[in-house]
This record gives structure tokens, C-alpha cells and sequence, in this order.
């Protein structure tokens, strides 16, 4: 599934970041102190140091204080896959450590940059073979629309406090955002007719949105318009969306989400820089993939263009792997000398396109046999010299073996 998600994010252009564990508290804390992730799920601790340690909730604070620390070059596109830990009730879908693939690409207000970031995680889920995949799509305005709109949210809300759950009851003012996001009745019955950002959009923000919709139109992405999909984090501005996998059960069906956080590198002390990112959740992706029996054996990648068969000594297979894999073929081998059928079912199993063998005789003429592993018995055989194999085997690679 990485391997897929690489290949994916890497063809447009981004690169693996790797980020710690575990940071500063502070670092996660920017991800908002009135959403779930911070108040209720952070695992944080004390060190040996008395210094206060969380480990990640989630991937984007990470890259971003990455970034702010050490201002590569902009537009800096990343991508990871990274364990993220959340104390919460485990159930289907919902586990204490879950692993995210993600990408955040900083320093551009593009809205193409939007389309780019959505169309890669509706390719990624194509190239897994999903296809009960749906996208919702929002805008939560900026920072000169929202504050108005918020205000006249909470007060509409102020007015119904009342029916609001236990909870909202209490915490409304401090984000009445997150009301719209509440599953219990009471919150979701009174936001039925609550006012939309979408309709308190300002012309910036507007043209911005008006514009990722047309580039979701024209990759012939479909998306459904969602204006109560604030997500669960304080730092999205403008463009949010999520992909709901429609083959699971509803509580936990959001394989994935992401969305623009255009202030968030300057609350983390750098330059005003707009970004955008997505995380894709890998065990509810792969409950999605069970669920449409998608990802068997044969759906994988094959992470193999050759396998070494030696009966000869085993010298061939140690210097030819090293030949082939110099020339950047991706190579196996057996080891410890077994038997020519046991090495031959050991190419069939490893995924591998060709098999290069080679036997007393070859090691004698030095020669190596090309074998098509997908092709029947006796076909696709060819026997080349020793000296040309790297040739031969890009040639039969290029021809589809
Ligand atoms: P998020 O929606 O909180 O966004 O998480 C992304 C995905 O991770 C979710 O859609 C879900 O599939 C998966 N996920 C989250 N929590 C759990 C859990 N406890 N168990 C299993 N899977 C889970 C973010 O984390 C943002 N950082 C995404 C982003 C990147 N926004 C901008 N850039």
C-alpha cells in the first residue's frame, strides 16, 4: 500500500520527509486546544527531563514545524507514512496507533494546488482498485470571513443552546465550528438550519473555491458539497474535503481527509506561507479494500524484475545481482544452494517477470538462460551471453518480457 502511495505522490513531485515520534508538546498543541485530538486523544507525558512530550496525533504539525525550522525552498512537497497515536475508545476503524499516508505541500495559494492534492488521493484509492469511493468537498473561508460567520453561528446556536448535546451545551463559544461536526441528535438536528460558510464566503475565498471545483470537474472527479464538514482540526482554512469509503459502516467510513491550513506555518513562528495536505488512514483504507475484495496477491505491485536462478555454485547469482541491481533493476535470489526446482518455484512465487538462470552449462559458456516467468512452459526462453544480460533484460522488460 506504501509502495502504491509513493508511486503515486512521487510522479508529481514529492518527496519523503521523515519526522520524530515524538515532539515538544507545543508543536501538537497548535493543531488546536478545542479539538478532540488535542484536548482528549494526545498521549502526553513527562521525560526523565521534566520536559512535556506528546507523541503525534497526526503528521501535518510535524512537517510544519520541520519547515518553519528549516526553510527549504518553496513550494516544498512532502509526502510520509507515519504511525499516529490517539487515546481513544479502540473499536472497528478507530484504534489507539493508526498509520497515515500523507502528503503537505507548502508555500503556494494555488487553487490548483488544491486540485492536485485531492486528485492524488482519489488516484491513490483508483490504484488500489476502490471504487465505493465518495468525496466531500467544503470551504471554511479565511481569516477575513470566518470571524463574522462565526459569530453569527454561534449566536444562532446561542439561541438553541438548549437542545445542543451536554457537551456543546457547554464548550459552544469556544468553537461553534465543532458543533457543526457533532453526531449526537440534539446538535445535529438544530445545525440542519444553521448558516453555511459557503454562503458567507468573501471574494477571495469564492473565486478560490469556484476555482478547485473547476478543476475537479475538468479531472472529471466527482465530489459532493458539504457545509458542515469543518474536520476535526482548528488549523484548515478554505478547501477541506474528505473520501468516505462507502463499503464500510458509517461511524468510522472516512478512509481519509485533508485541507488547506494557510496560517498555521506563521502560528508556528515563520513567514505567512499557505499550505495544503492530506492524510489517507492505512487500516481503514485496507477494511475498505476487504470490504470491495479488492488488494489480492495478484493486484499487488510487483517489487521484482528478476530472480537470480544459480545452480552452478552460486557465484553467478552473487555477481550478477549486483550487476543488474547497479544498472537499478530490482533483483532477488536463492540462497544456499538449493536444488534447480526448488529455486525455479522460488522465481515463480517472488513476483518476478524474468528469470535469469544459470546451470553448469552456462557457467561454462558463459551465457545466462532468460525465462518468462509469466509465459507457459518452453515458451519465452532465450539464451544470451553473459557479457550482454543488462541489455537483454531491459530489452525483455520493455517488450513486456
Ligand atoms: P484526520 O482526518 O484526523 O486528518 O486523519 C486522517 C485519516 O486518518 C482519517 O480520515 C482516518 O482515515 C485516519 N484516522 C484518524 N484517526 C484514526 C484512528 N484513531 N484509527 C484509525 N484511523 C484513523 C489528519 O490527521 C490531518 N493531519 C490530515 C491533513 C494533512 N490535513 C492537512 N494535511
Amino acid at each position: 500500500m506504501v509502495a502504491h502511495f509513493a508511486r503515486v505522490v512521487e510522479a508529481a513531485g514529492y518527496g519523503l520527509v521523515v519526522s520524530p515520534v515524538f515532539e515538544d508538546v507545543e508543536v501538537f498543541q497548535r493543531v488546536g486546544d478545542s479539538t478532540d485530538v488535542v484536548r482528549k486523544e494526545m498521549y502526553d507525558f513527562e521525560d526523565k527531563g521534566g520536559r512535556r512530550i506528546a507523541l503525534r496525533p497526526e503528521g501535518t504539525a510535524s512537517i510544519v514545524r520541520a519547515f518553519v525550522q528549516h526553510r527549504p525552498a518553496v513550494p516544498w512537497k512532502t509526502w510520509y507514512a507515519a504511525p499516529s497515536f490517539r487515546y481513544e475508545r479502540p473499536q472497528a476503524g478507530r484504534y489507539r496507533q493508526h498509520h497515515q499516508l500523507g502528503v503537505e505541500a507548502i508555500g503556494t495559494a494555488d487553487p490548483d494546488l488544491d486540485v492536485e492534492v485531492v486528485s492524488l488521493g482519489w488516484s491513490f484509492y483508483a490504484a488500489l482498485g476502490l471504487q465505493r469511493v465518495g468525496l466531500l468537498l467544503n470551504s471554511l473561508g479565511d481569516e477575513v470571513c470566518r470571524p463574522g460567520y462565526r459569530e453569527g453561528l454561534r449566536q444562532y446556536l446561542d439561541g438553541r443552546r438548549g437542545e445542543l448535546c451536554d457537551e456543546h451545551k457547554i464548550r459552544l463559544d469556544d468553537n461553534p465550528l465543532r458543533v457543526l461536526d457533532c453526531k449526537s441528535p440534539g446538535c445535529v438536528a438544530v445545525t440542519a438550519g444553521a448558516p453555511r460558510q459557503l454562503d458567507h464566503l468573501c471574494e477571495p475565498c469564492r473565486e478560490h473555491f469556484d476555482r478547485v471545483k473547476a478543476g475537479l470537474d475538468a479531472g472529471r472527479i466527482p465530489y459532493s458539497i458539504d457545509s458542515r464538514l469543518v474536520r476535526g482540526l482548528d488549523y484548515y482554512t478554505r478547501t477541506t474535503f474528505e473520501y468516505i469509503g462507502f463499503a464500510l459502516a458509517s461511524a468510522q467510513n472516512a478512509i481519509g481527509g485533508g485541507g488547506r491550513y494557510d496560517g498555521l506555518v506563521a502560528e508556528m513562528g515563520g513567514p505567512a506561507t499557505p499550505a495544503i495536505g492530506l492524510g489517507l488512514g492505512i487500516e481503514r483504507t485496507l477494511l475498505a479494500c476487504d470490504a470491495e475484495q479488492v488488494l489480492t496477491a495478484a493486484d499487488t505491485l510487483p517489487l521484482l524484475d528478476v530472480f537470480l536462478v544459480d545452480f552452478a555454485g552460486g557465484e553467478a547469482a552473487r555477481d550478477l545481482s549486483t550487476e543488474l541491481r547497479a544498472a537499478g533493476l530490482r533483483v532477488d535470489r536463492a540462497f544456499d544452494h538449493r536444488s534447480p526446482r526448488a529455486q525455479l518455484r522460488a522465481a515463480d512465487r517472488s513476483g518476478a517477470r524474468l528469470a535469469v538462470i544459470v546451470g553448469p552449462d552456462e557457467a561454462t559458456s558463459r551465457s545466462v538462460e532468460l525465462k518468462d516467468l509469466r509465459a507457459g512452459q518452453g515458451t519465452g526462453q532465450e539464451t544470451v551471453a553473459r557479457s550482454e544480460v543488462v541489455d537483454a533484460v531491459r530489452r525483455r522488460l520493455d517488450a513486456g518480457c
